[in-house]
């Protein structure tokens, strides 16, 4: 059911799929803690392509795969020919050739199908411009673990509602059981198509999905979560996604109108939420502002488990990885 499968976005797999490979996680977490091996994919070959830069999805594939026996090789944007000088179909059939399975963070969801289409091996999409699937696995672990249950939960996402996580928690949240509020400027909502299959996925797990535009509509959050102003190759937008976004910043203001006082908040990471990085001191300097889309206050309260969610991305991955290419004897699901 899992064995040799690619997990490019999230309706890849069964609600029943999806919860499996979250309680597997949580199983593998305890193994991790108790230095109990794991080794489901002894000799084999995984490489891990980046066209994007990237800390916690390249560190948490790397662990995991090591944790699990493999060899694991990164392939990053200047060390391969891929799509400069060699099409990701040659290059799949090559690399398929030679790896067990692949992981690819890129721009375009159709390269990454593509890859998996061409090399015959499972392919895991660590980030493209559509979806975020291995984030999704993570952070609904981690409200998991929190709340004990995912069920009768409401994650409210504010911020840039087109963007892959946005996309991603919309219709992982529906799949999973999850109620979903996307709070975005008009402009920054998420895209249509993407609306549509969430509704219909929402037919089926009877949750209720709200696409707003006011701030009052983080009143009945028991998870806000929010993700940055510009995403990897949309630089150039930086100061028109500001302007756009300003007044949507999770800060103590907005947090003191969540009716739930035992809420967490959850991201994504990399965040702005402070002036300890080049980035940000740029920002200062061209627009004066200290934070963007949360406030240090609120990144580093009692209700952030934005570091859990870090942790969570390598125990999800392994999960998925041992899943679809460890032979496990999974009965139906
Ligand atoms: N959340 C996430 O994917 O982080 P990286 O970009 O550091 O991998
Ligand atoms: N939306 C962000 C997520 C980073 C993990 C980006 O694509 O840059």
């Amino acid at each position: 059911m899992f064995q040799g499968k690619s997990f490019l976005k999230e309706v890849d797999f069964t609600k029943e799929q999806l919860l499996y490979l979250i309680d597997f996680a949580i199983h593998l977490k305890k193994l991790k803690a108790n230095h109990i091996p794991h080794q489901y994919l002894t000799g084999k070959n995984l490489a891990l392509i980046f066209e994007k830069a990237s800390t916690r999805t390249r560190a948490a594939f790397t662990v995991a795969g090591q944790d699990l026996g493999a060899h694991v090789e990164f392939l990053g944007p200047l060390d391969i020919q891929l799509g400069k000088k060699e099409s990701i179909a040659d290059t799949a059939k090559v690399l398929g050739k030679m790896f067990d399975g692949l992981e690819f963070r890129g721009f375009k969801q159709e390269d990454v199908e593509n890859l998996a289409q061409e090399s015959g091996v499972p392919v895991w999409n660590g980030l493209t411009d559509a979806w975020h699937p291995t984030q999704m696995l993570a952070d609904f672990m981690t409200m998991k673990e929190h709340f004990g249950s995912l069920k009768g939960l409401t994650l409210v996402y504010i911020g840039d509602g087109r963007n892959n996580v946005a996309h991603s928690l919309l219709v992982t949240g529906a799949i999973l059981g999850v109620n979903v509020t996307i709070v975005s400027p008009i402009d920054l909502q998420p895209q249509k198509d993407i609306q549509q299959l969430a509704k219909k996925l929402a037919l089926q797990s009877q949750v209720k999905l709200s696409i707003r535009c006011d701030l009052d509509a983080v009143e009945k959050a028991d998870i806000i979560y929010t993700d940055v102003w510009v995403s990897m190759g949309e630089e150039s937008q930086t100061s028109e996604r500001i302007k756009q976004l300003l007044a949507y910043q999770v800060n103590k203001k907005l947090t003191e109108k969540i009716t739930n006082k035992d809420f967490i908040f959850m991201h994504c990471l990399p965040s702005f939420h402070d002036l300890n990085t080049e980035i940000m001191k740029e920002i200062k300097w061209e627009y004066n502002l200290d934070e963007l889309e949360v406030t240090d206050e609120i990144f580093t309260s009692e209700h952030s488990v934005v570091f859990q969610q870090a942790e969570n991305r390598m125990h999800t991955i392994k999960a998925v990885m041992a899943a679809t290419l460890g032979n496990l004897f999974i009965p139906k699901i």
